[in-house]
């Protein structure tokens, strides 16, 4: 078994999403003693304080994979300027019953792609502040806003020629801001 299990969230739930396939790649750069795996957030039930002491078994599953885990990474798109909500209900459901934060002290690392000029800037910005409360050590920079245009993938679904010296640095930092804080 890998040194650092890294737990992905995906803020997407869309089939053939960018941002997905973003983090597939992504996992491809990684160190040899890094693995990978995405979590589903698509089942988790819309949070309500009333089932903090009843929480779903998709609840459970999603905390006990991150407790399992050495560190995180978002990949997300941008909805309407800020996170979509299917992550921002994922956040809230780990977060709690109080003092059962699932997320605190995991070490993160944020990334998004859009096909918007700005490349999940704000999205990814909300989302900081929300990982800053819960207590997640956030790698600050490099800072990656990834356009999705023609290209960014290579057929096999790699990251394409123009972003992967970009990328492969983000994820050497990335690596290492986990190894530093695990
Ligand atoms: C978007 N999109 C979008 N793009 C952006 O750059 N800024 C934004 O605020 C928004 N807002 C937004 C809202 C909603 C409800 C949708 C469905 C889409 C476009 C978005 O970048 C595009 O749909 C991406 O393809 C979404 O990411 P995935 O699903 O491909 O990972």
């Amino acid at each position: 078994m890998s040194q650092y299990q890294i737990a992905v969230i995906v803020g997407s739930l869309r089939k053939d999403s960018f941002n997905r396939k973003l983090a597939t790649a992504l996992a491809k750069l990684g160190p040899q003693d890094f693995s990978f795996k995405q979590l589903e957030i698509g089942d988790l039930p819309l949070y309500n304080q009333d089932e903090d002491a009843n929480q779903a078994d998709s609840v459970k599953r999603l905390k006990s994979e991150l407790a399992a885990s050495q560190g995180l990474l978002f990949v997300t798109p941008e909805y309407n300027r800020s996170m979509p909500g299917v992550l921002k209900n994922a956040l809230d459901n780990a977060s709690r019953p109080y003092g059962q934060n699932a997320w605190a002290g995991k070490p993160a690392g944020v990334i998004g792609t859009s096909i918007g000029a700005i490349g999940t800037a704000l999205a990814q910005q909300h989302l900081r502040n929300v990982l800053a409360y819960l207590d997640v050590p956030t790698l600050a920079q490099p800072e990656a806003f990834i356009h999705a245009k023609e290209g960014l993938f290579d057929e096999a679904g790699n990251i394409g020629a123009g972003s992967k010296e970009f990328l492969q640095n983000w994820m050497d930092q990335y690596a290492a801001w986990v190894k530093k804080h695990a």
